[in-house]
């Protein structure tokens, strides 16, 4: 059986991540192809229970590396590589990069700790495309405040945003084979677009 394709999507909170999920996951069902969506942190009942624990309490950024990767390692064994082994492609809304830029870049954890425990809980199941979605200092909270998340965006802010986005560019250009950057700002349907067709470029040319 054909090995299906690991596709997950990041960038900074309210970048696009989970429109563009779902959008992606109805043209890969239209196109006959099965399909699982999944998250992180979650994926697994143990990951959403760690998810929760994380989210209530301020843990310590290597504390937050370590039971992340321990919802990552449940999330990869159990629900990503058995679904890939069965031909379904995987679509997950935040992966390993994300650890990287959180927990790494701007959390300070060095990255020779970060390749370890990354070595130990996703290789070799890394995704076969990352998209990237890349958007302002401000924009995505501007978005999210229509749910709630009120709070003011200041220099200091932007600041981190800025460093958030450089981080995720950065890894992009390190790996330009698996990853994609997309300007989040686009319309919800020409983003799709964009990652429809890289998804026809890269995946699907030769696959079928
Ligand atoms: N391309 C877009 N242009 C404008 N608004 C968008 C776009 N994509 C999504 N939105 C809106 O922005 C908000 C955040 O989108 P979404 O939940 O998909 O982002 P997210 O990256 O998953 O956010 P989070 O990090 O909080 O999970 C939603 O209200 C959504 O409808
Ligand atoms: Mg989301």
């Amino acid at each position: 059986m054909t090995r299906g394709k690991f596709i997950t999507f990041e960038g900074g909170e309210g970048a696009g991540k989970s429109t563009q999920v779902a959008l992606l996951a109805e043209r890969l069902r239209a196109a006959g192809l099965a399909t699982v969506i999944t998250r992180e942190p979650g994926g697994t009942p143990l990951g959403e229970s760690i998810r929760a624990l994380v989210l209530d309490a301020e843990p310590e950024h290597v504390t937050e590396l370590l039971l992340f990767a321990a919802a990552r390692a449940e999330h990869v064994a159990k629900v990503i590589r058995p679904a890939l082994a069965h031909g379904t492609w995987v679509v997950s809304d935040r992966f390993v990069d994300s650890t990287r830029v959180y927990q790494g870049v701007l959390g300070g954890v060095s990255s020779a700790l970060i390749a370890a425990v990354e070595a130990g809980s996703v290789a070799p199941t890394f995704p076969d495309l990352t998209v990237i979605l890349d958007i302002p200092a401000g924009e995505g909270q501007r978005r999210t405040e229509a749910r709630g998340a009120l709070s003011r965006f200041d220099a200091a802010d932007a600041d981190y945003h800025e460093r958030l986005r450089q981080a995720f560019r950065d890894i992009a250009r390190a790996e330009p084979q698996r990853c994609l950057v997309i300007d989040g700002t686009l319309k919800p349907d020409a983003i799709a677009d964009h990652v429809w067709r890289a998804v026809e470029q890269r995946l699907l040319a030769g696959a079928r």
